[in-house]
């Protein structure tokens, strides 16, 4: 389907990029907001990018993924990347001695990395779910692990791996029954998956800029609920930490009421503001348009992958699905082997993890482009 988003490949390279779980192809207006601001600050520093620019350097971004979240812009803080918010968020929960943290072994490890660190420090427990052969977690596994003790349940909303999706709000319900909170990475879901923040349930929800959400590296986004948001002391402080940035006094530092206490320096402004233009780019598509296009394309691949044989370990459920789609190689042939001459010999990106091929496409795509994968597979096959 060419959708209406259509315009915007238009203007894309000469690549095909099926890879958005990897790193997106810029969305073209962030990538000259970006670019621009770079260029301003090359030709007149502070001159061209002075206090109050600086000062207010995150709004454009916080407002944007306020919207994109349907939550408020008090809600909504802007990092460098989601693995910092993550790690920022940890040592601000600090899990004391003796309680534990639930996630799942399938995890991409920046969230559970900060927590493993973390209940190093204090002496709690890191549970992770297994999953099987095909990457799968049994969602009851997760909850099974969570007891009076739990004070952190973490999950990224979207495996990186398998594209499983998880109900939040079941997680949720189950974190706050025992008072714990649920941190969700959504790296690997925001600007794919429609996220209502304030319904999830989801006390904390960090996604990184350069993937779904179509900016470039740089950039990361949280969602702090109000519910947690005044036990937080986060774990990342520095300058921009006290909430009148410019009164830079060393003896004191009080930090905002909202989000923004996590914001604690520079950034590469010019990375926040270009992803604020392709998150308002997503939210103007509608994000229930965006969804279904991905899964139209989603669709796409499974037909293919069927139509050479190749088995598909991702979930198909409607409520587990997303549109990362992973296939198995038939024997005896490497996914690094097929990604590298997919790239190689006819310009399509997709990625190789854990032996799997990982296919995930996004807005920009087509179901020609789709078509073109399933057609180079067949002659590298042959
Ligand atoms: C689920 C998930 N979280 C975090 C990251 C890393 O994000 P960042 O580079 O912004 O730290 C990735 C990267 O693949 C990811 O898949």
């Amino acid at each position: 389907m060419q959708c209406s988003l259509g315009t915007i490949g238009d203007s894309l390279p000469d690549w095909v990029n099926l890879s958005y779980a990897n790193v997106a192809t810029t969305s073209p207006i962030a990538h000259q907001t970006s670019t621009e601001w770079s260029d301003s600050l090359a030709r007149g520093g502070a001159a061209e990018f002075d206090g109050e620019a600086e000062k207010n350097g995150m709004m454009p971004l916080r407002r944007a993924t306020a919207r994109l979240l349907s939550c408020k812009v008090e809600d909504v803080c802007v990092g460098s990347s989601a693995t910092e918010l993550l790690c920022s968020v940890a040592w601000a929960t600090s899990p004391p001695k003796g309680s534990n943290i639930v996630s799942t072994r399938a995890s991409f490890p920046s969230t559970v990395y900060p927590w493993i660190r973390v209940a190093d420090a204090n002496g709690a427990e890191v549970r992770l779910a297994n999953h099987n052969s095909d990457f799968y977690t049994e969602p009851d596994d997760i909850l099974s692990l969570i007891d009076e003790d739990t004070s952190v349940v973490t999950v990224s909303h979207v495996e990186f791996s398998s594209g499983q999706r998880y109900d939040l709000r079941r997680f949720a319900d189950a974190a706050h029954s025992v008072g714990a909170i649920l941190v969700v990475d959504a790296t690997q879901s925001m600007g794919m998956v429609p996220i209502d923040a304030p319904n999830s349930g989801a006390d904390v929800i960090v996604s990184s800029g350069y993937k779904w959400l179509r900016g470039t590296y740089g950039a990361a986004v949280g969602y702090i609920s109000p519910s947690v948001r005044p036990d937080m002391y986060p774990g990342l402080v520095g300058f921009r930490s006290h909430d009148d940035i410019w009164d830079l006094r060393a003896e004191r530092m009080t930090l905002p009421e909202d989000a923004s206490r996590f914001e604690y320096t520079t950034i590469h402004f010019g990375a926040a503001l270009g992803l604020a233009k392709a998150v308002d780019e997503l939210c103007d598509f509608g994000t229930q348009e965006v969804w279904e296009h991905d899964i139209k394309l989603a669709d796409k691949v499974i037909e293919g992958a069927n139509r050479l044989g190749l088995s598909i370990i991702s979930p198909r459920s409607e409520g587990e699905r997303s549109a990362i789609v992973s296939l198995r190689m038939p024997d005896g042939i490497s996914s690094e082997v097929i990604a590298r001459r997919l790239q190689d010999e006819h310009s399509i990106l997709v990625t190789s993890r854990a032996g799997l091929l990982r296919v995930s496409p996004h807005i920009d795509n087509t179901m020609e482009e789709v078509e073109m994968l399933f057609q180079a597979l067949e002659s590298i096959f042959s």
